[in-house]
């Protein structure tokens, strides 16, 4: 007996013996871009283990120690749902301006330094152009270079840093756009100044390089990358920062950008009309306010980082090497008997959930947030135990 038959689908459903036999759907919906299909979802850290269980997350970067109290207050102050948020985040991008020196006009703010990213790419690069960057980068650049159908350029690293010699080695007359995660997410190294003047010198006007500082505030006290200082005065430098991290705001889903006025013309003509939400316009407001809290946060991290990496360097007969970070995260590389897949499941039974990037060549290591200064003890409790039964 025929049933019912939609239209949507190249097969109906045919009723065999009193069920209906199962047949896979053959959609003929719209073509999607050959550009697209090869591409996959971001994949996001995970909180919790394979069987459901609520994980400890030191897998995405975020602040343990949540969000300044000033945040908290912004957020549970009422605002009218009904009605859409500033378009322009303007008084966000004053209290932007006035807290690192920028004119507001050459700011702009984003849901997350992530849509920016895309729009910068969006902007600058097309179908079988080239977007480079670092071997080992932030995993959602290639992702922006091949939802607008460029070509991912990866450059050679320096024991798993950036490196500018290969950067600039790897520029073709292709190349539309740099990206620089600086800090570098996920080994955790850093380039000072010089050594981004010297990369930003030696790529033609026409490429844009983009100085991604979303760890910029766990950098110590003065010290500075000049992202910001090289997008104040060149047209082909864009900057953009985030309230997601030391903030310990990535629920809200805040960034900003700052560059030449025809790069911020350029990022606002394709960036979401309201993209940043009322109550994430307050909160950061309010963040940039407390400006103790972010250095509080950036104060622990350092020290809960130090004592771990020293952790690991004890573990270091066991073939575990940490690279030395800058940020609020650790690459352990896993080079003796006990496996990084190994020590992942370890973690996982002990309650903790950490980043394993084998699709970026990292199989061996494993990126882990830096928790409390107690989580981390007891990361490291775990890992020793199991470099003792891996041996
Ligand atoms: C290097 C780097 N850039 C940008 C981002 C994006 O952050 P958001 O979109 O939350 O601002 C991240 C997030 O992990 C990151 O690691």
């Amino acid at each position: 007996m025929r049933r019912g038959h939609d239209r949507r689908l190249t097969a109906p459903h045919w009723l065999v013996e009193g069920t209906f036999l199962l047949m896979e759907p053959r959609m003929t919906g719209p073509a999607l871009k050959p550009w697209i299909a090869d591409i996959h979802a971001y994949v996001p850290g995970t909180s919790e283990g394979v069987d459901g269980k609520p994980l400890v997350k030191l897998s995405s970067n975020e602040n343990p120690h949540g969000a300044s109290l000033a945040v908290h207050a912004a957020l549970a102050e009422a605002r009218n749902p009904a009605l859409y948020p500033d378009p322009d985040a303007t008084a966000l991008r004053r209290a932007i301006g006035a807290a690192h020196g920028i004119d507001p006009a050459r700011i702009v703010c984003g849901a997350g330094s992530g849509e920016l990213l895309h729009c910068a790419v969006q902007a600058f690069a097309g179908p079988g152009e080239e977007v480079l960057f670092s071997r080992y980068s932030f995993s959602l650049y290639p992702l922006l270079a091949k939802k607008v159908g460029a070509v991912p350029v990866l450059a050679a690293d320096d024991d798993y840093a950036a490196s500018v010699d290969a950067l600039l080695a790897a520029v073709t007359p292709g190349t539309r756009v740099v990206l620089l995660d600086n800090p570098n997410n996920p080994v955790g190294s850093f380039l000072p100044a010089s050594e981004v003047a010297r990369l930003h010198a030696g790529l033609p006007e026409d490429v844009l390089l983009v100085v991604d500082q979303a760890y910029a505030e766990y950098l110590g006290a003065g010290e500075d990358d000049g992202g910001l200082a090289l997008a104040a005065a060149h047209a082909n430098v864009l900057v953009t920062r985030t309230f997601s991290k030391a903030y310990g705001m990535a629920g809200e889903r805040v960034g900003w950008a700052t560059g030449a006025p025809a790069l911020i013309d350029a990022l606002n003509r394709l960036r979401g009309a309201f993209n940043v939400t009322a109550s994430g316009q307050a909160a950061a407001l309010a963040a940039l306010g407390d400006a103790g809290f972010v250095a509080r946060s950036a104060t622990e991290n350092a020290v809960a980082r130090a004592g771990f990496e020293a952790a690991i360097a004890a573990l270091g007969n066991h073939g575990l090497r940490a690279i030395p970070s800058r940020a609020n995260f650790v690459l352990v590389l896993f080079e003796g008997a006990l496996t990084a897949e190994a020590a992942l499941r370890s973690l996982e039974a002990g309650g903790y959930a950490v980043r394993h990037l084998p699709g970026q060549g990292l199989g061996h290591a494993l990126r882990i947030t830096v928790g409390t200064r107690e989580d981390m003890a007891e990361v490291v409790r775990i890992l020793a135990a199991a470099t003792v039964a891996a041996a």
